[in-house]
């Protein structure tokens, strides 16, 4: 076997090897505690490995991501949603019997009990579709209570698939004060999805198949990317055995932030802001080199991604023919395509090797179809649902999965006596 060999304070110690099916290395540190007294500090988990997973692939110097070993160009342009999340929770592509038999009790478990459309009435119509999610997810606990046995799980696994469209769609109806519209058995998952988003009882709604079929598409494009900041929670969430919906409630919290899923509707906002300030990109690119500004460019950069994001250049070919025979002229399309122009020229991004990131060019695609600009992480939280559900199950069956629980450097006060309160100045 292959070792690592550490030495410290005079002492020499062998570090097994992990080799993974691409050939990545990692340092097994399981036992070094345990046999050098020390721990490894690394804030932020860039150099840490949580786990072995066979779900997702990325190279990020190379661009290259997989799921299951398929690339997502080959999956956008071949597959369906529904066979992707399959492929993702179970492993395999699914045969037709499989999908046939998946996509019908996605099918007959959409609807929400009808007592949890109290919970949407308690918010305020300003809350964001975010908080909705996250709090409705952690809610179907208390109606899908969890055991162990592993049928119940899998029904939770797809009631959480079934219902989290009609939940986002009822969220978005909420927000705007109109009634919720109920899931339609005879749609697709996107369709049904736009259908409850779109329609009002006074008109017939018509799904556009290429609205369908682009959400598909970005969907497939969100499904996984393995340990990210969401994911990981799930992880860390599920280790403790909390409950799938927990779980899953706490990567919806987690993928709201703007570093993170939150970055879609920044972007949106800070293409706004600019267009605003008379399209002025150069000084936003100048602005996002100096660190004082506070101001960084949003949709660009990536922990894992030292090259352009796969799935940003997927993204931006279908910007173009989509918003072409949408027949939409977003003038945040020129500005955002300026922007990354300008940026890749620049010394300050080739150096960092920041490039866009899945996040830049989503947010004008999903304008075009009409979602509004809130509702854009609740969209990735839809397509990272399968990817997140297949990182717990795989935990969840892993005998080897402990409870997630880091280290830490501690460099607070040493010991000292408790001064009582009137000698403390
Ligand atoms: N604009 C300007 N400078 C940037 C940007 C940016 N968007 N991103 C990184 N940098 C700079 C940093 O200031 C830093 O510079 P320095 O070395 O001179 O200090 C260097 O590039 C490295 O950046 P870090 O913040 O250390 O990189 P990290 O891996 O921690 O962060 C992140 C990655 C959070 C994605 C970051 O690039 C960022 O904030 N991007 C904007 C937000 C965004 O688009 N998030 C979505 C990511 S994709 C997703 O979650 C789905």
């Amino acid at each position: 076997m292959q070792k690592a060999t550490l030495s410290l304070n005079g002492q020499t110690h062998e570090l097994p090897l992990v080799v993974g099916t691409e050939g990545e290395v990692g340092i097994d540190i399981r036992k070094l505690r345990a046999t050098t007294g020390a721990i490894t500090l690394d804030p932020g988990y860039g150099n840490t490995g949580s786990c072995e997973s066979a779900i997702t692939f990325i190279n990020g110097e190379e661009g290259i991501l997989r799921y299951r070993g398929y690339g997502i160009e080959e999956l956008t342009e071949k597959s369906s949603f529904l066979e992707v999340a399959y492929l993702l929770i179970e492993g395999e592509l699914p045969t037709k019997a499989q999908l046939d038999r998946f996509r019908h009790r996605l099918t007959y478990h959409s609807l929400l009990h009808e007592d949890m459309k109290k919970f949407f009435e308690g918010f305020p119509p300003s809350a964001h579709p975010m908080s909705v999610l996250s709090t409705i997810i952690a809610s179907l606990s208390a109606y899908y209570p969890e055991n162990n046995d592993p049928a119940d799980v899998e029904l939770n696994i797809i009631r959480l698939i079934a219902k989290i469209k009609t939940i986002a769609a009822f969220a978005y109806k909420k927000s705007i004060g109109q009634p919720y519209i109920y899931p339609r058995n005879d749609l697709s998952y996107t369709g049904d999805f736009l259908h409850m988003m779109f329609a009002v009882p006074s008109e017939t709604y018509e799904v556009d198949p290429l609205v369908e079929n682009t959400l598909d598409k970005l969907l497939i494009l969100h499904a996984d990317h393995e340990q990210n900041c969401s994911t990981s929670t799930v992880r860390m969430v599920g280790s403790s055995g909390a409950s799938l919906f927990a779980a899953i409630s706490a990567g919806v919290s987690a993928l709201s932030g703007p570093l993170h899923g939150g970055a879609n509707q920044a972007v949106i906002n800070m293409l706004e802001r600019i267009r605003q300030d008379g399209a002025n990109y150069r000084k936003y690119v100048e602005m996002a080199k100096d660190k004082e500004s506070g101001f960084r460019l949003m949709g660009f950069g990536h922990r894992v991604y030292k090259n352009f994001d796969p799935r940003a250049r997927v993204i931006k070919a279908a910007a173009d023919q989509v918003l072409e025979r949408l027949g939409v002229d977003d003038p945040l399309l020129d500005i955002a395509k300026q922007l990354e122009r300008v940026a890749l020229e620049d010394d300050y991004f080739i150096e960092r090797k920041l490039y866009p990131n899945v996040d830049f060019y989503s947010g004008i695609l999903y304008r075009a179809m009409g979602i509004p600009t809130n509702m854009f992480t609740v969209m990735f939280a839809m397509g990272r649902l399968p990817g997140w559900i297949a990182q717990w199950k795989e935990m969840h069956n892993d005998p080897n999965t402990r409870i997630y629980r880091p280290r830490q450097i501690y460099v607070g006060p040493n010991a000292r006596p408790y001064v009582p309160i009137e000698a403390r100045e």
